[in-house]
């Protein structure tokens, strides 16, 4: 399979500060890349690269068979870029907006207003096509904003954090209308910062952090990178975790750990889970410890993300807030 964006090398530096350290990235035509990182990992200016809008310190890039440094007319003829700095004109109507863009890229009348009407009508913003931009939720202004990067219909499409900021209803409509795109065979670069999005959407993962590449795989291969089943158990309230970290210590693989969420949930990496469930819970009932619930999962990306950086990754999203709809409109 031929790859429609590929990546060698790259690096940015801003003074002396080196931003990315030699990425790599290659996406095989018509599947889904999820760049996932956290805040700073360096995931924009990737997409900026990508996307000719930054020159590189060093490396190369290519998207769909053509060098971007060489050639970024050609480049940006096969790209789509929606993203954190959208060009949604908050004055204009959804369907003005893109009957605009449609112009711009040089449709005639009749053309740019069919084209207008039909994305509007993919992206599910029919009902709100004689509406002013200005008055779009976050979510139907990001939308909005994808619609105008596919005016063109191109083969490759990138999408930079397309659901930061939207609620769980935004969310699930922007996830929507990428999987529709995907379906149509096109190439989708996407970041994330949120692990159940790239588990969702995205075909193969790469995982960046501090501007280098810390991972890469599918959601599966990464899970089972990080080795076995999960053991998690739930105390009582305001026991000391101490001897059941002991417990754990002992039938577990790994170093226990104590969950983020709450000072009684607990959980250890096991070989046999149920089996070692099992026998954990009458060591625990041995020591004493009161046990109010326990399980055995399979690591989820959030487990992975923990064991490569040490650091939990981002929380939810923010509720949509107004802030979120200037930043997309102005
Ligand atoms: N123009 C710039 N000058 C100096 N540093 C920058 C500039 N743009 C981005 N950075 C730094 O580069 C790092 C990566 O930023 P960015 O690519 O925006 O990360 P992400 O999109 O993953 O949050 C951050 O530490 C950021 O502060
Ligand atoms: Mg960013």
């Amino acid at each position: 399979m031929s790859a429609a964006v590929e990546v060698r090398g790259l690096v940015k530096n801003y003074g002396r500060t080196r931003v990315l350290d030699g990425i790599d990235l290659e996406i095989p035509a018509g599947t889904v890349l999820g760049l996932l990182g956290p805040n700073g990992a360096g995931k924009t200016t990737t997409v900026r690269i990508v996307t000719t809008l930054l020159r590189p310190t060093e490396g190369s890039v290519r998207v769909a068979g053509v060098d971007v440094l060489r050639d970024p007319a050609s480049a940006r003829q096969r790209i789509g870029l929606s993203g954190q700095y959208a060009a949604v004109d908050a004055n204009l109507t959804g369907f003005e907006n893109l009957r605009m863009v449609a112009r711009l890229y040089g449709m005639n009348r009749r053309e740019a207003t069919d084209r207008a009407r039909s994305l509007l009508a993919e992206l599910g913003l029919e009902a709100a096509a004689d509406r002013r931009a200005g008055t779009y939720s976050g979510g139907m202004a990001r939308r909005l904003d994808l619609a105008g990067a596919l005016v063109t219909r191109p083969p490759v499409v990138v999408l930079d954090e397309p659901t930061t900021g939207l609620d769980p209803r935004g969310r699930l409509d922007m996830w929507r209308v990428i999987g529709d795109l995907v379906a149509d065979g096109t190439t989708v670069l996407l970041t994330t910062q949120y692990l159940e999005e790239a588990d969702m959407l995205a075909d193969r993962i790469v995982v960046i952090d501090h501007g280098r590449v810390i991972a890469r795989g599918s959601a599966e291969e990464l899970k089972a990178s990080i080795g076995g089943d999960r053991l998690t158990v739930t105390l009582a309230a305001g026991q000391d975790p101490k001897p059941a970290l002991r417990v754990l210590e002992e039938v577990g693989l790994g170093e226990p750990r104590l969950e983020p969420d709450g000072q009684e949930v607990l959980s250890v990496v096991v070989g046999e889970g149920t089996r070692t469930m099992v026998e954990a819970l009458r060591r625990l009932d041995d020591a004493g410890v009161c046990v109010l619930d326990a399980g055995v999962h399979r690591p989820s990306l959030d487990d992975v993300f923990l064991s490569l950086t040490g650091s939990p990754a981002t929380g939810d999203a923010e509720p949509e807030t107004d802030d979120v709809r200037e930043e997309i409109l102005s």
